[in-house]
């Protein structure tokens, strides 16, 4: 396992889209566990694989309650609003807030290739859009209602 650099803003990989996976092997495995390390000793919720100059459709999520492991995932169902404060490890010193479902339901692969589907509330539905906007080559702070910096 290695511990990846992460990639940030300006540069143009962020902005990009991301193509499917299409082969479940080792090297996605491995990718995947650098992402996690790569989340973890960066403190952060969640982690794209554009983020760290991977343009796939790949991103790790925990919020404390495990890790989750999203595969060519996608947002099959949403509801509700909530309006809440959120960052980006690719955007250090910079926070927003942004208007996201309060519920939403998504499908991906795992990486042994099974489809799988998961449910997030609040801060879990926030992390879900937030990456997957990643593998579309949004940022948050596309789609912010109010910035602010720290200097
Ligand atoms: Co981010």
């Amino acid at each position: 396992m290695a511990i990846r650099e992460i990639v940030k803003e300006p540069d143009e990989i962020l902005h990009k889209k991301a193509r499917p996976v299409e082969k479940f092997d080792e090297k996605l495995s491995e990718l995947l566990d650098d992402m996690l390390e790569t989340l973890y000793k960066n403190d952060g919720v969640g982690l794209a694989a554009p983020q760290i100059g991977i343009l796939r459709r790949i991103c790790v999520i925990d919020i404390g309650e495990g890790p989750i492991e999203l595969i060519n995932p996608e947002i099959i169902k949403q509801s509700g609003i909530q309006t809440e404060t959120e960052g980006c490890l690719s955007c250090p010193g910079v926070w927003g807030t942004t208007e996201r479902p309060r519920k939403v339901k998504v499908r991906a692969f795992d990486r042994n290739g099974e489809l799988k589907e998961y449910k997030g509330v609040d801060l879990l539905a926030r992390a879900f859009c937030h990456e997957i906007d990643h593998l579309d080559g949004i940022l948050f702070t596309d789609h912010v209602i109010e910035l602010h910096r720290e200097d």
